[in-house]
């Protein structure tokens, strides 16, 4: 069971924290977790083992951004080395078992199946190659966690519906289409939501999809739809955006015009722009550049030794199963309704006007004030 320090997980300017670090200048490398012989100067080589490819997120922003990071911390001598398990726990556990057999200097790991990977993770650090669980808490001894309030996420998820239901809620049927019983996170999402709802609406139907796949979360919904029946249903808890795709499809093929609001979370192109036409009610923004550059820069600190640092970044505390107060940087997360695209995903430069104003869109836009 993941614990935390709540009062910690306000949101974290990692770019702030980034610049009070560069001006303690007389610290770096000052110490070290008793390697300095071996840690590394600018051309540090960053493991990054994400867990899938049909959620957006990882391709689009993850991968890239930090990519892009590990190398503007080390004057464009560090790389990374990417694979992706395609949700595959087995071909993880492989790939980080390669990066090992490659003497990578430091290895970030989205886990497919957090249980599944801890004997690489623990073979890696025989190898003394630190690993840092990035988004989902892998099992095993990590050396820190980057990720999301997760908690929050769920949190807001829930408190959204009930927002969506108003005064009729306590006699709304819900159907809850959570994610992957191996992904730690889904547990976490859905206990969130769950502390808002209970007791507040009547959860018909509850589901874990297997891999987070939007067919199998839209064949969960189909199963709802049948036992419930297509009018009944008051509001759909999906967990995150691509199974909302999903939900959103089985809903319309069972013939619902009028949709009952369905969350999500991920802020994915497709979902803002279900959520300006209103067919998706709302999702979660999670700032990308905030935990993909928060774990750049732990991972690049942590292969160059200078721990000083790397503590400074990872200001809270984290449990998994096998490993007590692992350095953990979470950050924080807010809603996506129609009211708050422009402050959070175009605010942010995440997305352009006009990516999400296509001429399909254009109408809709217009009647919240986005003009493409
Ligand atoms: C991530 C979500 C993502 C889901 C499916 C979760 O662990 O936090 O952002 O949508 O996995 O990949």
């Amino acid at each position: 069971m993941k614990t935390r320090t709540r009062e910690a997980t306000v949101a974290v300017s990692v770019s702030a924290l980034a610049l009070s670090l560069a001006a303690c200048g007389s610290l770096m490398g000052s110490e070290d977790d008793g390697k300095s012989a071996e840690k590394k100067g600018d051309d540090v080589t960053v493991g990054l083992l994400l867990p899938e490819a049909e959620t957006a997120r990882y391709e689009k922003f993850d991968h890239p951004i930090i990519e892009k990071q590990v190398k503007k911390l080390t004057n464009n001598k560090g790389k990374v080395v990417y694979a992706n398990a395609g949700e595959d726990a087995a071909k993880q556990s492989s790939q980080l078992d390669q990066m090992v057999a490659d003497e990578v200097d430091v290895i970030l790991v989205s886990a497919v199946d957090a249980k599944k990977i801890a004997p690489s993770v623990k073979k890696a650090k025989e190898a003394d190659i630190p690993v840092i669980a990035y988004d989902r808490l892998a099992e095993g001894p990590v050396s820190g966690y980057v990720a999301f309030d997760n908690e929050l996420v769920g949190q807001v998820q829930g408190q959204a519906i009930l927002k969506a239901l108003g005064s009729a809620r306590r006699s709304s049927k819900i159907v809850m289409i959570n994610g992957s019983p191996t992904d730690p996170n889904a547990a976490v999402f859905k206990e969130g939501a769950l502390s808002q709802l209970q007791n507040q609406v009547k959860i018909a139907k509850s589901y874990d999809t297997v891999g987070w796949k939007p067919k199998t979360a839209g064949a969960h919904m189909t199963d709802a739809i049948t036992a419930i029946g297509k009018d009944d249903i008051a509001a759909v808890y999906s967990a995150n955006d691509g199974m909302a795709g999903g939900v959103i499809k089985a809903l319309k093929a069972a013939g619902l015009t009028d949709l009952p609001p369905v969350t999500g979370q991920d802020a994915e192109l497709s979902a803002v722009q279900r959520v300006v036409t209103g067919e998706q009610y709302m999702s979660v923004y999670k700032p990308y550049p905030e935990e993909a550059v928060g774990a750049a820069q732990m991972a690049v600190r942590i292969a160059q030794g200078r721990m000083v640092e790397y503590d400074a970044l990872a200001g809270d505390k984290s449990d998994n199963a096998t490993t007590k107060n692992i350095p953990s940087l979470l950050v924080s997360v807010r809603p996506l309704t129609r009211d708050t695209i422009k402050s959070t995903v175009i605010e942010d430069g995440i997305y352009k006007t006009d990516e999400i104003c296509t001429a399909e869109y254009k109408a809709a836009c217009a009647t919240i004030g986005l003009k493409g």
